[in-house]
């Protein structure tokens, strides 16, 4: 039976990933893509979703969102990373559809209610989204099957700050809000994500069986990789979007420990995020105050590998 889920992306190279197979599996239902800012501005994110989208053949309804942080000024997108474009700087071809007029955090709410109990939210950029879809209606909490995240990093260390990933430190007060809601919610973070390596030789299977998207991946991989290499010194790229989606789909693939979480939001540790096993006790309940997330601490790396180039090569 497949998954009808909400897929919330900055589009961004892994994103791109991500959105193949959320496009590509026949367990998933992509009901629509939700845009933010984060690896791009909202403009080009929302673009490169529609376009992803038409690359593939697929009629998604997109739904524009965030374009800056809650509370915090916006850091200026990664061009390094994910280039300027958000797809290694590759020229584009020209989108010939529309977002839908709805905001994103309207259209998640409305999908939500229209399926109480069925739909999973994936979020793989900032959280400003589903956080302004909470604040527009706060029963989502109970009508959500699962919120599945990729953000964070429990002891993994950060990629942007010595304690912070990207995701959360876009935007911490949203992502404090969004990880501390009464909702299911998985957390897919650094400690997982940073175990696959997505290598050249599974990345150019990819790109030869996805067509159209096909060399969009391709290419844009390169420059993902070239960034990989100075910055960690591996031959690859860790695709930590998709990782949320093979935890949908293969959680059996991850190690995962429940927790409580919180996101540090002003000061050294912005955008930290902290995990107090549900097995211990603390001093005081200020580390367990929301409800307990399953939170994955490590992956099979080279089985998530393996899987995301099935799902991506399947005829
Ligand atoms: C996350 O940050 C973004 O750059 C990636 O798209 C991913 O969502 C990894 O820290
Ligand atoms: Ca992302």
């Amino acid at each position: 039976m497949s998954t009808p889920i909400i897929f919330d992306t900055d589009p961004g190279i892994d994103d791109a990933q991500a959105i193949a197979i959320a496009l590509a599996h026949p367990d998933i239902e992509l009901l629509g893509l939700t845009t933010t800012f984060g690896n791009v501005t909202i403009e080009t994110a929302t673009h490169n979703a529609l376009l992803l989208a038409e690359l593939a053949g697929q009629s998604i309804p997109v739904a524009q969102g965030a374009s800056a942080p809650l509370v915090k000024p916006k850091n200026p997108p990664p061009g390094h990373i994910h280039g300027d474009n958000g797809l290694g700087n590759m020229p584009l071809p020209p989108v010939t559809t529309q977002a839908v007029s709805q905001s994103a955090a309207a259209f998640i709410v409305e999908q939500v209610n229209a399926r109480p109990g069925e739909i999973v939210l994936v979020a793989v950029g900032p959280l400003g989204n589903l956080a302004a879809a909470l604040q527009l209606d706060p029963s989502l909490v109970a009508k959500v099957k699962r919120v599945v995240i990729m953000g964070g990093s429990i002891r993994e260390g950060g990629n942007v700050t010595p304690v912070a990933e990207a995701n959360i430190f876009n935007d911490p007060h949203a992502a404090a809000r969004v990880l501390q809601a009464d909702w299911p919610l998985t957390l897919v973070g650094l400690d997982a994500t940073h175990r696959c390596v997505l290598d050249p030789t599974s990345m150019e299977k990819i790109a030869a069986a996805q067509g159209e998207l096909g060399k969009i991946l391709g290419e844009s991989y390169t420059f993902y990789r070239d960034f990989y290499q100075q910055a960690q010194g591996i031959d690859g790229c860790c695709p930590h979007d998709s990782c949320a989606l093979v935890w949908l789909l293969k959680p059996e693939l991850f190690q995962v420990e429940r927790g409580y979480l919180s996101v540090v939001t002003e000061g050294l540790a912005e955008g930290q995020t902290l995990m107090a096993p549900a097995s211990r006790q603390f001093v005081d309940d200020r580390w367990t105050r929301s409800v307990a997330a399953d939170v994955c601490l490590n992956a099979d790396g080279p089985a998530v590998i393996q899987w995301m180039v099935e799902t991506l090569t399947a005829e």
